[in-house]
Formats: C-alpha cells, sequence, structure tokens
C-alpha cells in the first residue's frame, strides 16, 4: 500500500527550511511567482539549483514557457509576500519592489539573497517536476531568516548557553 500522503507531509514538516519565492518571465514579458521551500543547491561545478514544483500549478506551465527563474530568499519580515505567492492564481506585482534579473525573473528587494537561473533541465518526478537551473547571477542581503517548520512561520532563536 503507498504510504499515507499526509503523514509524509507531517514528517517532513518536521525538516526544517527557509522559504523562498519562486519567480519568472514568460510569454510576453509577464510575470508570476510562487512561494518555494522544497528548493535546492544541486551542483557547485557547473552551479545548478534545483525547485521541485507541483504539475498543478500554474507556475508549472509558466516555468516551461519562460525557461528561467530566480529563487528569492524570504526574510522574517516578509510573511506577507509568502502568504502573497502561496495563493493561486494570478499574482499581483504591482505593490512590489523589484529589479531585473540578468534572465529577466524579477528579483524582489528586501531578501535575504536571490539566484538568477535559467533552466536546464526538467526531471518529471510523481505528480512534481524538478526545475534544474543554471545560475546565472545572484547576490546576498541582510537579516534574519523567514523559516517554515511543523506547518508553521517560525524565527531564528538564539540558543543559550551555546
Ligand atoms: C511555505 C510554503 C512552501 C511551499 N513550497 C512549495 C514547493 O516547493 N513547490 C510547490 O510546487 N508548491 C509549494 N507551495 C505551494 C505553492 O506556493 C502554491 O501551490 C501556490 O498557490 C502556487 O501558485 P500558482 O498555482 O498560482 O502557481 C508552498 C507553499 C508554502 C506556504
Amino acid at each position: 500500500m503507498a504510504f499515507d500522503p499526509m503523514l509524509q507531509r507531517q514528517i517532513m514538516g518536521r525538516f526544517a527550511t527557509g522559504v523562498t519565492v519562486v519567480t519568472t518571465r514568460y510569454g510576453d514579458g509577464e510575470v508570476t511567482g510562487m512561494t518555494a521551500n522544497a528548493v535546492m543547491s544541486l551542483s557547485l561545478d557547473p552551479p545548478l539549483v534545483v525547485v521541485s514544483v507541483d504539475k498543478k500549478t500554474t507556475m508549472h506551465g509558466c516555468l516551461q514557457e519562460g525557461q528561467c527563474y530566480a529563487i528569492n530568499i524570504l526574510a522574517r519580515d516578509q510573511e506577507a509576500l509568502s502568504t502573497q505567492f502561496a495563493t493561486p492564481g494570478p499574482k499581483d506585482f504591482s505593490d512590489l519592489d523589484l529589479m531585473e534579473g540578468e534572465t529577466g525573473a524579477p528579483i524582489l528587494t528586501g531578501t535575504l539573497g536571490y539566484l538568477d537561473c535559467k533552466l536546464t533541465e526538467v526531471l518529471s518526478a510523481g505528480d512534481h517536476d524538478m526545475y534544474v537551473g543554471e545560475i546565472v547571477a545572484g547576490n546576498l542581503g541582510e537579516g534574519d531568516p523567514l523559516l517554515f517548520y511543523s506547518g508553521k512561520y517560525r524565527e531564528l532563536a538564539e540558543l543559550k548557553d551555546a
């Protein structure tokens, strides 16, 4: 019998992660984005990252079309952005402070850092696809991270007596 997907979610929810917004530019210059924590550094030489994208999302087709994406790593004070980009459907960028990446993907400001990537490979894996991207640009920001653990947003606590 297949493993219970709810239990898989709960167990993997114990694996604390940061939170990103993955953005792309596609079609006639339209932009969209999606909150994602299934993001991983894949290779240093060549510099590759991967994002796992649910085939049911709008983002899935947009990434295929755009052939590029940026991973924007959210800061603690950007929880509202995470909520906004986790809501299905068109995303409103009009109030956001943006830069344009080398690939054309929108880069959010005020983040802890970003990676601008061109799509190199799509690996199918069950109900998700793995979008492998080669990093063409990136930069660091400052601040504390927004974390996701056990289905809730969290923040770093300094360890006492560490
Ligand atoms: C913290 C968090 C992390 C998420 N990580 C992913 C992810 O890695 N991959 C994914 O496909 N969806 C992920 N989602 C869900 C998408 O953000 C959500 O399905 C979104 O509405 C997709 O928008 P779209 O269908 O308009 O593209 C995550 C949601 C949250 C709140």
